[in-house]
């Protein structure tokens, strides 16, 4: 390429930068003060642009502008809104992530209303105990109408002078993982009952208060709630579901400037991994509602085994929950805050591989990671017969 050819590239890059920056700033429908910061921030990158291509030549000019590009947008992601007196509702606040929450944004100085599901437990008096005369704790089952319509009430006084900034939808249960076909009825309606409308119903009844502060709607969903995995049926599909309303809501409320992510965590270790009592109740429930033939098919052994596998799970969950907490407060308050998180080990892999692989490649892949080790009786007969012919 000839000096002539480089250099008209160059300055056909700086052109294309400063076309776009000034179509973005004339296209933004934004308040003055924030169309002076977008000019200047679209102003900037032209400059020293249109400087590294004068000192370092094309070549250079541009490898020193694209680096400084990819590095202001990475800093511009991790810019974060002062806390303030942002008031902020937590559902599901009694143990675990919310829990957590509540009191990592109190330390933060927010104005936490943190909503549990019983006010009298020990989650809500350790919140009491432990936490600043700012926390406020609100009775809130999120499948309860009356409750959520109160709370509104409740929390709509409180906020009337700073308004309501973020509402974390977290409440949530997990019911006894099994094969989709073993998982009873009941259990399908809780999940969807909490985990889905609890949050579109708290979610529809608070967005007036976050539309009034262009503030933050946050949805605690799960890794099972974006891939499909054995056992999750019941509870991946009403978190899909739950991750579905997150992202239309993202779009529907950008118009507003409510900003609206999903959190898509891997496996932590809190209250959802149930107690040895919990989870022998509910597996007895499920054995008493199988049909026989389904409960022959399966036999006694592998239906007893489901429950150990949740026994088992806290052994492969992370104790600190400091990277959900992480990605939440982002979600709260960056300036660019993402429409989707996927904190903790192992969230993000297999959904790049769900998403950009054949099905057949993340089928293969989540046999080889998570298949149960034991088998249907059935399966195990007809086993045993092939291999003796
Ligand atoms: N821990 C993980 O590995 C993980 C992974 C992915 C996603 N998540 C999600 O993270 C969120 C928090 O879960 P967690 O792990 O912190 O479990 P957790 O300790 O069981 O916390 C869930 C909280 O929600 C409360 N809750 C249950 N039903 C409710 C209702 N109807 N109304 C209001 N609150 C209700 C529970 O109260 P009680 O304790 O009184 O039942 C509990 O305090 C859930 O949405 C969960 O699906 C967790």
């Amino acid at each position: 390429m000839d000096a002539f050819t480089s250099n008209l590239l160059g300055w056909l890059c700086v052109g294309v930068t400063t076309l776009f920056g000034v179509s973005v700033f004339y296209t933004a429908k934004r308040s003055p003060a924030e169309k002076a910061n977008l000019l200047l921030w679209s102003l900037l990158p032209t400059l020293l642009g249109l400087l590294c291509v004068a000192m370092l030549g094309t070549g250079g000019g541009l490898v020193v502008f694209c680096t400084m590009c990819l590095i202001s947008v990475y800093l511009g992601n991790r810019a974060l809104l002062p806390v303030g007196d942002k008031a902020v509702l937590i559902t599901g606040s009694d143990t675990g992530i919310g829990h957590a929450l509540a009191k990592h944004l109190d330390d933060l100085g927010f104005v936490v209303i943190a909503g549990v599901l019983n006010k009298d437990g020990p989650g809500a008096e350790e919140l009491r105990r432990t936490c600043s005369q700012r926390l406020s704790l609100l009775q809130l089952d999120v499948t309860n109408a009356t409750q959520v319509k109160e709370a509104y009430l409740k929390v709509s006084a409180k906020v009337q002078d700073t308004g309501l900034w973020g509402v974390v939808n977290n409440a949530g249960i997990l019911g006894l993982p099994a094969d989709g076909e073993l998982i009873p009825m009941s259990t399908y309606r809780q999940c969807m009952e909490v985990n889905f409308f609890g949050a579109v119903e708290l979610s529809k009844t608070f967005l007036p208060l976050l539309r009034k502060s262009r503030g933050r709607l946050v949805n605690v969903s799960s890794m099972a709630g974006g891939i499909p995995l054995p056992r999750y049926a019941a509870y991946g599909a009403s978190k899909a579901a739950l991750s579905m309303f997150s992202g239309v809501m993202r779009q529907e409320l950008s118009k507003w400037g409510v900003k609206v992510a999903a959190i898509h965590p891997s496996g932590f270790r809190t209250g959802i991994q149930g107690t040895a009592d919990l989870w022998a109740k509910q597996e007895k429930e499920l054995i008493e509602n199988l049909p026989a033939d389904t409960r022959q098919d399966y036999g006694e052994d592998y239906l007893l085994e489901l429950k150990s596998y949740l026994l088992h799970m806290p052994l492969y969950c992370d104790a600190n929950l400091s990277p959900v907490l992480g990605a939440i407060l982002h979600a709260l308050l960056a300036k660019r805050p993402q429409g989707l998180y996927t904190p903790g080990k192992g969230a993000y892999m297999p959904l790049c591989i769900f998403c950009y692989f054949p099905l057949w490649v993340y089928d293969f892949f989540i046999s080889k990671m998570l298949s149960p080790k034991s088998v249907p009786r059935v399966l195990r007969t007809s086993e045993a017969a092939s291999k003796d012919l």
